[in-house]
């Protein structure tokens, strides 16, 4: 493997990008090809096997583009089947999960843990088998948000819709008095705001964005694949539907100006 290689990045559509955007903060001179299935968004609602042969399919297509390393930047992706993509790709894999669990734990002085997911993710209980894992003397109370990457897909996290379906997903959350709140989908750090209002500021919202990139460094300097600083790091931006909605919403999260080229996968 090269250390010139890009990070490769998937998700269903714009979340992944919370994860893009640590990564170039923290890596400044690594290089990220990023893979958005707009076609198919949502996954959180489709059954896991299905969601395991769009992943195999997108990994496949950033092994093409000489990646070194991928991040399944997606919850949904990541409980469908992390461990399966580890085992059937060369490459090193990582997913979101335990990155977030860990944060969570860090945070947490009550033991009493929300998480918040897509449908697929939070049937799956991957979230309860990972915080157990590590201490299973802490409560969990999950609940599934499935409007929330229509909200985001769609732009509409500043409407009161967004607002009303919030507090209505979130209440029980807030009457089990969690004092940590995982934000179990990537794509819902783009709705923060939102949370943040209905959960108030007493609870701690944990994005896996930040300890996922973490988690790339590690693997990176282990590896030493970091990419030597000696050229500017081009990213580049890959979707399966139509181009222009998602590089609004890109340019917007990474505050610079991108291209992303429409791409079938098989
Ligand atoms: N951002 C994704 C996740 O983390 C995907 C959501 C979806 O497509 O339903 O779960």
């Amino acid at each position: 493997m090269e250390r010139n290689n890009a990070i490769g990045l998937l998700d269903s559509g714009v979340g992944g990008l919370t994860v893009a955007s640590e990564i170039i903060t923290l890596l400044p001179a690594e290089r990220i090809v990023y893979f958005g299935d707009t076609a198919r968004m949502p996954y959180g609602p489709r059954p896991h096997s299905e969601v395991r042969t769009f992943v195999r399919q997108i990994i496949g297509f950033l092994e093409n583009q000489d990646v070194k390393l991928v991040i399944v930047a997606c919850n949904s992706a990541t409980a469908a089947g992390l461990p399966a993509y580890q085992g059937e790709f060369a490459l090193p894999v990582i997913g979101v999960i335990e990155p977030g669990v860990r944060a969570a734990l860090q945070h947490t002085r009550t033991k009493r843990v929300g998480v918040i997911g897509t449908a697929g993710t939070i049937a799956s209980r991957a979230y309860e088998e990972a915080i157990w894992r590590l201490d299973p003397n802490v409560e969990v109370f999950s609940q599934a948000c499935p409007l929330f990457v229509l909200i985001v897909e769609n732009g509409l996290v500043d409407s009161p819709e967004a607002f009303r379906v919030a507090e209505e997903y979130l209440r029980p959350l807030r009457e089990a008095g969690v004092d940590a709140l995982i934000l179990g989908c990537t794509h819902y750090p783009l709705m923060a705001n939102v949370i943040r209002a209905v959960m108030g500021p007493a609870v701690k919202l944990i994005s896996s964005a930040q300890e996922t990139a973490l988690e790339a460094q590690e693997i990176l300097a282990r590896l030493d694949l970091f990419r030597p600083a000696t050229a500017a790091a081009r990213h580049r931006f890959f979707v399966s539907g139509s181009p222009g909605p998602f590089v609004e919403m890109a340019e917007k999260l990474l505050c610079r100006h991108i291209q992303a080229y429409q791409v079938t996968l098989p």
